[in-house]
């Protein structure tokens, strides 16, 4: 491989982030990522609201690229190609990207790459670990759920997934149920620490039946009748009620990830090298790692989980997807548009 500079940008969600990433024969190097939230803006609205959401993009990008370039210390004479997130997601976010994008590409004359969010996240463990295809990856975030077995840059093959909420979903609507703040995952990892799984038999939805396919709606429903029935009996909910909630369904969702994966593992060709890989805020929950990397040791796999701020959405993952793809297909031209449906 001969070596690129690849400025990355992403807008697809309520993050805006730019990013410089440099491959070469001796891996990747991230030379700056920059990531700006919004977290603030939606807060009053218990969800991410679109118009506000692609609004700020529109007036955060070319900050964040200015950022991500002064962080690199070089300009943008020095890069090689663009690569933008073109969808899936939020189509007023994937458009500003997208906009930015072509026009730097225009301005400089330098090839532009559109990436599907999705290959962003799949590819983040070679960026981070040279990991050798094919791999089996865990996709969990607020938004995501799926198996993949990726066998290329564009080559993925979805083998489960969620078939209602995802996971990082459940979390984040449990802790609203039993009253921890947001973000739900972390606030009811701590939680759970000092809770009893076993005190609320909560169900494992679709362990019986076969394949890697995973549903979590219906454990939050179950979250939610515990709950009243607590608030009925005893008017409100205690302190180690709130923990033994958490803890019960946070060790349904680490049973369910576990089995699944199990499963999963089926679908591996013969090969000496197996690896599992996370990605997504969920895999940073710390009773999910131990449960997946003990379902890798005995499927005699490597475990890989990037570091958390590779893990979330950021720019670095996609300019990484687009220097891998650079080696395999022409670049796109003026006319890439966004897509915000856009499956792997
Ligand atoms: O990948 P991510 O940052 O972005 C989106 O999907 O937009 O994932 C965010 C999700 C949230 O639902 C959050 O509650 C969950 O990841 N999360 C966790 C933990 N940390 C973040 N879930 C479980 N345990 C955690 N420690
Ligand atoms: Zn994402």
């Amino acid at each position: 491989t001969k070596t690129m500079t690849i400025l990355g940008i992403e807008s697809s969600c309520d993050d805006t982030a730019a990013a410089l990433v440099r491959v070469g024969d001796k891996g990747a190097e991230v030379l700056s990522s920059v990531v700006a939230g919004q977290t603030d803006l939606h807060a009053a609205f218990g969800g991410v609201v679109p118009e506000i959401a692609a609004r700020a993009h529109a007036e955060k990008l070319d900050l964040c690229v200015e950022q991500a370039l002064t962080q690199a210390n070089i300009t943008l004479a020095d890069i090689d190609a663009i690569g933008v997130t073109s969808g899936p997601g939020l189509i007023g976010g994937v458009v500003s990207g997208v906009m930015c994008a072509k026009g730097l590409s225009a301005a400089t004359g330098k090839p532009l790459y559109g990436v599907n969010h999705l290959a962003g996240h799949a590819l983040t463990p070679r960026l981070t670990d040279n990991v050798p295809y094919p791999y089996l990856m865990l996709l969990v975030s607020g938004g995501h759920c799926q198996f993949l077995l990726v066998s290329g840059p564009d080559n993925y093959k979805r083998i489960g997934g969620t078939i209602d909420d995802a996971p990082g979903e459940a979390f984040d609507k449990v802790a609203r149920l039993i009253a921890l703040p947001q973000p739900g995952g972390p606030a009811i990892e701590q939680a759970a620490r000092a809770g009893d799984p076993k005190r609320f038999a909560f169900p494992r939805p679709l362990l019986d039946r076969p394949g890697s396919d995973m549903s979590f709606s219906g454990l939050k429903t179950a979250v939610l009748r515990q709950r009243d029935a607590l608030v009925s009996a005893q008017g409100g909910l205690t302190k180690q009620d709130q923990s033994d909630l958490a803890a019960g369904f946070q060790s349904a969702v680490v049973d369910v990830l576990a089995e699944k994966t199990r499963r999963a593992f089926d679908h591996y060709p013969e090969s000496a090298n197996r690896s599992l890989c996370v990605a997504g805020g969920v895999a940073s929950n710390s009773a999910i790692r131990t449960a997946l990397e003990t379902v890798s040791d005995q499927n005699e796999a490597r475990f890989i989980a990037p570091p958390l701020a590779l893990c979330t959405d950021n720019a670095a993952m996609i300019a990484y997807a687009a220097a891998e793809q650079a080696q395999h297909r022409p670049a796109d031209d003026l006319t890439l548009s966004a897509r915000p449906r856009w499956p792997l």
